[in-house]
């Protein structure tokens, strides 16, 4: 054998080994227990960190008052935590001026699980990711792509944002892509690990949650991206919710090809757009002006509310289940 092939050998037998262990990484785990009675209750709100402005105190007094009623085990964020540009570094005073400081309730002192949003990618993306975060508020937990196990649901925490092609093209802003290249790769592994998270799921409920809408009639309406890759993986594992943020406005909207449910919790501070697209197939409920959503679930039943910036209901969605169905 000579030399130059013997290397080639080694070369390609190293990448290999690189490239299982890199396909095969799975998606992080974190176990939440429910309530003694099996039962559990959560809210979710997204697009937030503006120091309290644009209505966001309001909107987090009032979740201290439903997360009180409900007695709430969690709190789901779904990305753009801080505007406009993200964290500046694990150090940056605008993650308790905009977090630690505004979110004061005693039901809020609970885990929250957040994900990242495009505005969150403007700034040092992997600082909101930092363990030290947790040091100065120990709530805080966010990550790019998670599992949260919770018995009766897996809560499965997608990183929708390096999904959407525009940002990787435009000008205007600029994205914070380390950990993320090649960007393809990136995608493709993780509809991977989530397909095959989502197939050995057993849990009676499964809610994905993401920043970017699949499916919106907002200012930036739907995903194409997320339509053409996610959903399918969605539809063909028996997910009950897709929530998600992005669109500044509280919303529902029923799938046609699936029971799949899509819900907007977009509306944690800056709202009243105006601007919405021509009404969507199998639109339920939108609403643009601040907010947030409750999600009530037992074995057999799901009841979610949205409730504007004064705590009033605006809109619910019950679903049930068979309680002695097999998988
Ligand atoms: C804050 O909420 C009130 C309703 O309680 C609304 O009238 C007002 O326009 C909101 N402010 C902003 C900046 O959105």
């Amino acid at each position: 054998m000579s030399k130059s092939f013997l290397l080639f050998t080694i070369i390609v037998v190293i990448s290999f080994g690189l490239w299982v262990l890199y396909a095969s990484a799975e998606l992080q785990r974190f176990t939440q227990p429910c309530k003694s009675d099996g039962s559990l209750d959560f809210l979710v709100v997204g697009d937030w960190g503006r120091r309290g402005e644009y209505n966001q105190s309001e909107v987090a007094y009032q979740m201290g008052e439903i997360g009180e009623k409900l007695d709430i085990d969690f709190v789901i964020s779904t990305g753009d935590n801080f505007y406009d540009n993200g964290l500046t570094s694990d150090h940056d005073p605008f993650f308790e001026e905009s977090f630690t400081k505004i979110y004061t309730a005693k039901s809020l002192q609970k885990q929250w699980y957040a994900v990242l949003g495009n505005h969150d990618y403007r700034g040092d993306a992997e600082a909101q990711l930092s363990p030290f975060l947790r040091e100065i508020d120990c709530r805080w937990l966010c990550l790019r792509s998670f599992i949260v196990d919770a018995e009766l649901v897996e809560m499965f925490f997608v990183d929708t944002t390096p999904f959407v092609q525009e940002y990787y093209t435009e000008t205007e802003h600029t994205y914070d892509w380390s950990g993320i290249n090649p960007p393809k790769s990136y995608v493709s592994n993780l509809l991977k690990n989530v397909e095959l998270a989502l197939k050995e799921s057993s849990a009676k409920w499964k809610i994905v949650i993401g920043h970017h809408a699949i499916r919106s009639i907002g200012h930036h309406g739907d995903t194409q991206e997320l339509i053409d890759q996610l959903l399918p993986i969605l539809q063909a594992n028996n997910v009950d919710f897709y929530m998600n943020g992005h669109d500044h406005c509280l919303e529902h909207i029923s799938d046609t090809k699936s029971p799949i449910q899509f819900l907007t919790s977009g509306a944690g501070s800056k709202t009243y757009r105006g601007d919405i697209q021509e009404k969507g197939e199998g639109l339920k409920f939108y609403y643009d002006g601040q907010g947030f959503m409750s999600v009530q679930l037992t074995p057999s039943d799901a009841k979610i509310e949205f409730y504007d910036v004064d705590g009033n209901v605006l809109h619910t969605v019950t679903s049930s289940k068979q309680l002695y169905s097999s998988f």
